[in-house]
């Protein structure tokens, strides 16, 4: 039997993560779930949300299943360690990243498919007096260890490094500019990584049948970097006849998804384009409580919605949020493992669900959170499960 290593986290990933643990069970997928420590609580006690104890958990069983986790800036981090831990240098990190980076969990698939009669979906008007709501289909594949977010930063950048951005001649428009008054962020892409989240985007599209892979990046003016993407996907596209290469600026995009979401299938950035795009096409199909993504490495994979912890509605009991996300999520690694049949079963029967429009958590009834979004008709996240679970 298979093991899973499951990482509940904080919040709200404490109340999800159950929930899709129920529908696998319910679709006749049996494994072992072994819990692993992450999160606040592991900050607060030990000084690390992920204790080394957790990737060990993970370098043996290759698949973790994770909620969410809450983050805070340092200085407030700092105040929240027990006190024997506080003055000793522990630094907050945030433990998702961590994950990404020890397992190089470079590929960051997130899908953004609408599902038939979500009051949530993206509508426009059809020229004829009525409305319109074309099918977002779309699967943004986001680089998840380097570029914008790859973390080489500074505020006063040494001397060395302002020494070193000299030599380049466009640095003589901040010739005047002190290093004290300056920020500087990086974004550095490699080849190897580029030419790995590039390949898998197409592998996915030939696997699925998508008719095209958009590059979405900015490489007029990005012209190194974007640059890059856009010529090794040239490059990769060659291998793919019969699929189509196309490249947008992501800042164009953000405009065409909101037009035409309908024409895009799979979508392929750097990390912080693909963050953007996957936020702006997750609004077309939902939101939040939609949001799937997966992690994956050469060994290890991590499945997890892309909500937060969302600290707000972590006490109300019964809880409220949508657990569809979590869901969606553990679909996927269900899809990574070779279990097709039961994800496609769980797929079907969320999409009976929300197609026969019973059964609504507060956040797709527009109305706002909390202990009496019930009053108001809202399902509680444990009510949504069993109608889920009803259809399988
Ligand atoms: P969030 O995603 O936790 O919540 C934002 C809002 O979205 C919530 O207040 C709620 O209205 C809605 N929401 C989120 N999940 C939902 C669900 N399943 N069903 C219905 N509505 C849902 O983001 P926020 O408030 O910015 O951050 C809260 C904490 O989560 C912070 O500590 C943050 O650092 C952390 N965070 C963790 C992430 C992760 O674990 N990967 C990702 C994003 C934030
Ligand atoms: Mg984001």
């Amino acid at each position: 039997m298979r093991t899973i290593v499951s990482l509940p986290g904080d919040g709200i990933g404490k109340t999800v993560l159950p929930e899709a643990i129920r529908v696998l069970e319910a679709a006749g997928f049996n494994a072992e779930y072994v819990h692993g420590d992450i999160g606040w609580e592991f900050w607060q006690k030990e000084g690390n949300a992920l204790p080394q104890r957790t990737i060990e958990l993970l370098e043996k069983h290759k698949i973790g299943l994770f909620g969410a986790i809450t983050s805070k800036p340092k200085d407030d981090a700092v105040k929240e360690l027990a006190p024997e831990l506080q003055d000793k240098g522990f630094v907050y990190f945030s433990p998702i990243v961590g994950l990404r980076q020890h397992f190089n969990l470079d590929i960051c698939i997130r899908p953004c498919q609408a599902f038939t009669g979500n009051p949530l979906n993206f509508i426009r008007k059809d020229g004829k007096g009525g409305f319109e709501e074309p099918k977002v289909d779309a699967v943004i594949f986001r680089q998840n260890t380097e570029g914008m977010y790859g973390g080489i930063e500074w505020t006063n950048p040494p001397k060395q490094v302002r020494d070193a951005f000299e030599t380049h001649p466009k640095m003589k428009s901040f010739a005047n500019v002190p290093s004290e008054e300056m920020a500087i962020s990086t974004r550095i892409v490699t080849k190897n990584a580029t030419e790995r989240i590039i390949r898998a985007a197409f592998e996915y599209a030939n696997k699925f049948g998508y008719k095209s892979v958009t590059v979405c990046e900015k490489p007029n003016v990005l012209r190194e970097t974007s640059g890059m993407y856009l010529k090794i996907a040239k490059q990769i596209a060659k291998e793919y006849p019969g699929i189509d290469l196309w490249d947008t600026n992501i800042d164009a995009q953000m405009m065409w998804l909101t037009k035409n979401p309908e024409t895009y299938g799979v979508l392929v950035s750097e990390n912080m384009f693909g963050d953007i795009i996957s936020d702006g096409f997750a609004g077309l199909v939902g939101g939040l409580g939609f949001a799937c993504s997966a992690n994956i490495g050469d060994e290890v994979a991590v499945f997890e919605p892309t909500h937060g912890s969302a600290p707000k509605y972590e006490e109300l009991n019964p809880s409220i949020v949508n657990p569809i996300a979590m869901i969606l999520s553990a679909v996927m690694m269900l899809d990574h493992i070779g279990e097709k049949e039961k994800a496609d079963k769980i797929r079907t029967a969320i999409a009976k669900v929300i197609e026969e429009g019973k059964v609504k958590t507060y956040d797709m009834m527009k109305i706002r959170g909390g202990a009496d979004s019930i009053k108001y008709g809202a399902a509680t996240t444990q009510q949504m499960t069993d109608a889920i679970i009803s259809f399988l």
